[in-house]
């Protein structure tokens, strides 16, 4: 469904002040994230219905599988209000996360952050049946009535789901459909997928040491005007581990990097492609240095082939 202008303005407008206002109301005094947010971070548009996303989200694979006690569960929600206040949206889990589904529900609710943020889930079930009780399990566990984006999780029984995630998009109870992998077996197949079908979003893994999807998926996913939304970033820490000890380059300056993660997310979000990427992110410290990557300028072509050439030689 495409927004006409205005509503897409409004939508945009009230996302913000939303997030603003949660920001405002929520924020302790002298908190350890009561700091000013990000002047604007930048967004890119949907390219299916024009509505701008912040390039930065989070993942919640591992860190929200498992239930935590208060205290943990305190964690995680400065974390997501720390995400909102900067102006994130995008927050990716699925049903195979163990309890994630449930945790970020019950976080989003006690912090009142639903409408500030853009939830995306997956289905990853074999057969109609199987999938549709999976897909009504998700809106529970998110206790929500409306999920921004399902996806087919590693193109499971792929067909059968776009088709119940079509008539789901139909009836306005989801906005965006798509499909995700992780897998470079499974390339060949995404592609097919890629063209055949009508897409709102893909989601695949692209990270300065993984640069595979940028040989054709993401080239692909501008051409059929889908939103690419990037998987394993920091390729599950292994670009910290390869970077340990070693201070950022001084010329990362030149488009305001201030730590690794930046300028791992940086290089990634700069691809014309990439609409966002969802680095695993589970600590207020962590949301506001990765949110720090939608901030200020972006890596140029020449740029992103220094960085490369720097992590190759490592
Ligand atoms: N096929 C699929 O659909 C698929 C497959 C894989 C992943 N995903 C999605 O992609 C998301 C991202 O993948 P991921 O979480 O596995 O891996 P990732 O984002 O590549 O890396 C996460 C790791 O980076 C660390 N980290 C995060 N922010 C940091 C920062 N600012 N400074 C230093 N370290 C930082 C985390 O530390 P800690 O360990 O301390 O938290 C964690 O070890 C998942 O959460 C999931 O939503 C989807």
């Amino acid at each position: 469904m495409t927004l006409p202008e205005s509503n897409r303005a409004r939508v945009s407008t009230r996302r913000r002040f939303l997030a603003a206002a949660a920001a405002a109301t929520l924020a302790p005094a002298g908190g350890a994230w009561a700091q000013p947010a990000p002047a604007a971070p930048l967004r890119k548009p949907i390219p299916s219905s024009g509505e701008p996303l912040t390039v930065i989200g989070i993942g919640t694979a591992r860190r929200y599988e498992r239930t935590p006690d208060e205290a943990g569960m305190a964690v995680l929600r400065d974390t997501l209000r720390r995400f909102a206040a900067a102006g994130g949206q995008v927050v990716d889990t699925a049903p195979s996360y163990g309890d994630a589904e449930s945790v970020l529900g019950a976080l989003i609710e006690s912090a009142g952050l639903r409408d500030a943020l853009f939830l995306a889930t997956k289905v990853g079930a074999e057969g109609r049946e199987a999938g549709r009780a999976q897909i009504e399990r998700s809106f529970e566990r998110l206790r929500t009535a409306r999920i921004d984006l399902i996806a087919v999780h590693n193109l499971r029984d792929v067909a059968t789901q776009l088709h119940t995630l079509r008539e789901l998009k139909q009836a306005g109870r989801i906005r965006y459909l798509g499909i995700t992998t992780s897998f470079d077996a499974q390339y060949a197949e995404f592609e097919r997928v890629m063209a055949r079908e009508t897409l709102d979003f893909i989601q695949v893994d692209y990270a300065l040491d993984n640069r595979a999807a940028a040989e054709r998926i993401l080239p692909l996913a501008r051409e059929r005007g889908m939103a690419a939304m990037i998987n394993l970033p920091f390729g599950r820490g292994r670009l910290f581990r390869a970077v340990q000890g070693k201070a950022l380059p001084e010329w990362a300056a030149e488009f305001d990097c201030r730590s690794w993660a930046q300028f791992f997310l940086k290089y990634i979000v700069a691809h014309p492609a990439v609409t966002c990427a969802i680095p695993g992110t589970a600590t207020p410290e962590y949301a506001a240095d990765n949110i720090g990557a939608a901030a200020g300028r972006l890596p140029d072509a020449a740029a992103r082939k220094r960085m490369e050439a720097f992590v190759d030689a490592l």
